[in-house]
């Protein structure tokens, strides 16, 4: 599942004691182990063996450069969603042909960057394909592509209309949502675009919510866009690739979320034949590669009761990692120094163990939905322990916010006994740097 695993009582990310981290880099700070990233990266490969995918790294997931590096070495490419993302995959060296774009709102520029787009600053690559989410969209990267001159590749993103089963605000595949084209008007969009000279439609995009914790849905899902593919095909449209996008689960409690290798049991077989006869397939996942790579590593400062609730405040809250009040997601939270008989077996919603305390774990920010946990039960605690929330490698960092003027925390990564700084934690000057100096954009000075 991961490399945080306790010895002796004490939290370890691979080979180091988080403990030391915090020491040296102070908290709150992200943590993650290199190792697992690269054993859930390698996992995916080698479920997916037999239609040999182009695995995009979903970068919105974790977009730390270091671990974009570290995937991108490791063969992944990579799937951005902004202009500020292909800015990053371009540090990392991602070479076009393995970069994908979606996003339903990508403005002018962003989309001239990408076909701008070239790792090295040399020659001009552009992307592989750009995942179109509307009829004006296409309208628009058609047209900008004609006026520099080139051909672009684009995927048109359909919506199955299946129910993967998750949170609603995660929840992108049905009908109702602003993902995508449903099928009807996919059919009809192959016959309007499916010719165009500067924006070749030649892929079939879905992503149908996130995390989807069972395979059935993705079923649903292929099927329906095979038997599109297959429509549009005695149409006389040639659909090269298919990409099922990201979503896969992550285990926030032990054994949660199935298998790289349970998703591609299901999903394989029925992508075979298409494969076999030239069809792409492309993944995007991001939380099942990064989520149980990272945690987020705290400091109690305060123990408060108040009526019959009892709280632990740390120095990370809503700032640091929404997930809990956007979405009510659950993390696992544990100490992370604990007598022997805290060590935990597995990490679950209701520990099972003696002498464990009720609490609701909260921040310093100034608004009741400041909580990473409510009614847990956690060992004893004093001022100054350490807390640290685990799955938190995915929509953890890249969801803070300087809300309260808090700088954002540190990210370290670990590779066996090694840690590195990979951003270093903000100061207060990076909080003002950019209101240092009001510059007059409109009227005179004298006004
Ligand atoms: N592809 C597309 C088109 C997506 O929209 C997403 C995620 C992914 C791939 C990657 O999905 P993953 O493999 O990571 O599940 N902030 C939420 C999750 C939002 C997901 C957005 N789209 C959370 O914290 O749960």
């Amino acid at each position: 599942m991961d490399q945080f695993n306790y010895r002796d009582g004490r939290l370890h990310c691979e080979e180091v004691a988080v403990e030391e981290i915090a020491a040296a880099a102070g908290t709150p700070v992200y943590i993650y182990s290199a190792a697992t990233i690269t054993d859930h990266y390698r996992k995916l490969v080698a479920a997916f063996k037999r239609v040999d995918p182009l695995i995009c790294y979903s970068i919105k997931s974790c977009s730390n450069l270091s671990i974009l590096r570290l995937l991108a070495d490791l063969g992944a490419g990579m799937d951005v969603v902004s202009g500020g993302e292909l800015f990053r995959a371009g540090l990392a060296k991602v070479h076009g042909h393995r970069i994908v774009y979606a996003g339903v709102g990508k403005t002018d520029e962003e989309i001239i960057e990408a076909i701008d787009y070239s790792p090295d600053g040399s020659t001009r690559h552009g992307i592989r394909l750009f995942n179109i989410e509307s009829e004006a969209e296409f309208e628009n990267i058609a047209s900008l592509a004609r006026a520099r001159g080139v051909i672009c590749e684009a995927t048109l993103r359909v919506n199955p209309d299946v129910d993967p089963k998750t949170h609603v605000y995660t929840t992108t595949g049905k009908k109702e949502t602003k993902f995508g084209v449903d099928l009807e008007r996919a059919r009809a969009f192959f016959r309007k675009y499916g010719r165009n000279e500067h924006c070749r439609l030649t892929a079939i995009h879905l992503h149908i919510g996130s995390p989807v914790y069972t395979v059935e849905p993705y079923i649903e899902a292929v099927k329906r866009a095979l038997a599109l593919i297959d429509e549009i095909a005695a149409e006389g449209f040639k659909v090269t690739a298919l990409n099922l996008g990201g979503g896969f689960g992550a285990d926030y409690t032990s054994s949660q979320s199935p298998l790289a290798a349970d998703y591609a049991s299901a999903i394989v077989p029925l992508l075979q034949g298409h494969v076999d006869r030239g069809l792409k397939i492309i993944l995007e996942p991001g939380r099942s590669i990064i989520a149980n790579a990272g945690i987020l590593l705290t400091r109690v400062q305060y123990l408060k009761k108040s009526g019959q609730r009892h709280f632990v405040i740390i120095d990370g809250g809503m700032h640091t990692l929404i997930r809990p009040a956007l979405y009510g997601s659950f993390h696992f939270i544990w100490p992370a120094r604990v007598a022997r008989m805290h060590v935990p077996a597995k990490r679950e919603q209701e520990m099972d163990l003696p002498g464990l305390d009720l609490c609701d774990v909260v921040g310093p920010i100034c608004e009741s939905s400041d909580f990473l946990a409510k009614d847990r039960r956690l060992p004893p605690l004093v001022r100054g322990d350490l807390l640290a929330v685990f799955s938190a490698g995915a929509y953890g960092m890249v969801m803070a916010s300087h809300y309260n003027s808090h700088p954002l925390p540190a990210e370290v990564l670990v590779s066996g006994s090694r840690a590195t700084t990979v951003r270093s934690r903000e100061t207060y000057d990076d909080l003002v740097g950019r209101e240092r100096e009001a510059t007059l954009l409109l009227g005179r000075e004298e006004d």
